[in-house]
């Protein structure tokens, strides 16, 4: 338990030991569940825990007042990483109102059995509970379509859900300054572009509401709080839903024998060649899409080749492909190239999802037969060239 400021404590637990969240994504350096506690003459709960973390962050509440004496549990987002907790708690004080929206009071049937004990609030609605005013704003699709923010009005504190959450562990000090932004920025990066990029619109739209309110202190659902950097915080979560990739070369590639990886060689050299130093390489069957996503969605241009696979595209390559897709990622100057032995279709499968996404394709895809030609080396090596100098002259 940590008092964060008078009479606002931080509950959360450090999960360092789940391989994956949601079933799918990485969790290198873990990922912590924040939850909040308002005490005053009348006691507020900001969310709960993942249920496996229960027991730890019921004994962090315990420290500061018994679960009985909880007046309300407020639901910004009931996805089980939050909403965990919910029914435990619930039996331990079953008095405890829960505050949600009309889509909150659904799913908590839905997901928890919960069908009583709720009280739901409207869009922007304020509360005056005991010493606290609290206002409600819906983000729906940021992440799940309850998904709402909690604004504080006296300290000037947004409890923001899953907005400005970040994987990896909060380690040991939850305060502002305390963990710099740089240090979480990939992780935060990564947990926007894997959870959260496929709402960039929702996103936005939910970043122009939060504009006009007076924030002292962003508090979100996972990972550490922002004060000193909470200007930072936004301007790079506003970046990332505008799609706007910072000017530098993404290559994913996928090679079965290594002739794909040749041409990705030259391909690479000709994207240093014009000039261009921010390139990150990325072997699509070695690396974690998660991170592949991650990386995709950091830069502005995006340069993709694969073999051909039984007249489809090569599977992990695919496998990212179509989570690009899924997280509609746009906006970005793109190159495709690719390889085949008999029949192709690689690249075809490319150009599709580049239609589909409306990526810029800057130059025409650079497809050979076995291994690459020298012909074909020198149009690969061009085509990195004329990618990166469409990128630098995007900036300038
Ligand atoms: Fe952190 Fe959408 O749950």
């Amino acid at each position: 338990m940590k008092e964060i400021e008078s009479d606002l404590f931080f509950l959360g637990v450090n999960d360092r030991s789940s391989d994956l969240f949601e079933g799918q994504w990485p969790l290198p350096e873990g990922i912590s569940y924040n939850s909040y506690l308002l005490r005053g003459d009348e006691n507020v709960l900001i969310d709960t825990v993942d249920r496996g973390f229960t027991e730890r962050w019921l004994r962090k509440l315990e420290d500061i007042i018994s679960p009985e004496d909880l007046d309300y549990l407020v639901v910004n987002h009931l996805e089980p990483d939050h909403g965990g907790s919910i029914p435990v708690l619930r039996r331990i004080n079953p008095e405890l109102e829960i505050i949600g929206n009309d889509k909150t009071a659904e799913m908590l049937a839905k997901f928890y059995d919960i069908t009583t004990g709720i009280r739901t609030v409207e869009k922007g609605e304020t509360l005056q509970l005991g010493d606290h005013e609290l206002s409600f704003i819906p983000v729906p699709f940021v992440h799940w379509p309850e998904s709402m923010v909690t604004y504080d009005k006296n300290r000037k504190v947004l409890f923001s859900s899953d907005i400005f959450g970040t994987f990896g562990t909060v380690e040991g000090g939850i305060h502002h300054g305390q963990t710099a932004i740089d240090h979480s920025k990939n992780e935060m990066l990564r947990y926007f572009s894997n959870i959260v990029g496929a709402f960039t619109t929702p996103a936005s739209q939910a970043l122009e509401q939060l504009d006009d309110l007076e924030i002292e202190l962003i508090a979100p659902a996972h990972g550490p709080l922002w004060k000193e950097n909470k200007e930072r915080a936004i301007e790079l979560y506003k970046q990332w839903s505008a799609m706007e990739g910072e000017p530098g070369i993404t290559i994913i590639y996928g090679t079965m024998y290594g002739n794909t990886e040749k041409m990705m060689e030259e391909v690479a050299a000709g994207v240093r060649e014009a000039g261009v130093d921010n390139l990150e390489v990325i072997d699509s069957a070695r690396k974690h899409p998660s991170f592949a996503l991650s990386e995709a969605w950091r830069r502005q241009g995006l340069i993709i080749g694969a073999p051909t696979y039984g007249n489809g595209l090569f599977p992990p390559t695919y496998n990212l492909v179509h989570l690009l897709e899924k997280k509609k990622l746009q906006n970005r100057t793109a190159g495709l190239f690719g390889s085949h032995g008999w029949s192709g279709g690689g690249v075809k499968v490319l150009e599709k999802t580049a239609e589909k996404l409306d990526w810029s394709l800057p130059a025409d895809s650079v497809k050979f037969n076995g291994k690459p030609g020298r012909d074909e080396l020198r149009t690969g090596r061009k085509m990195g060239q004329n990618i990166a100098e469409t990128v630098l002259n995007a900036k300038n």
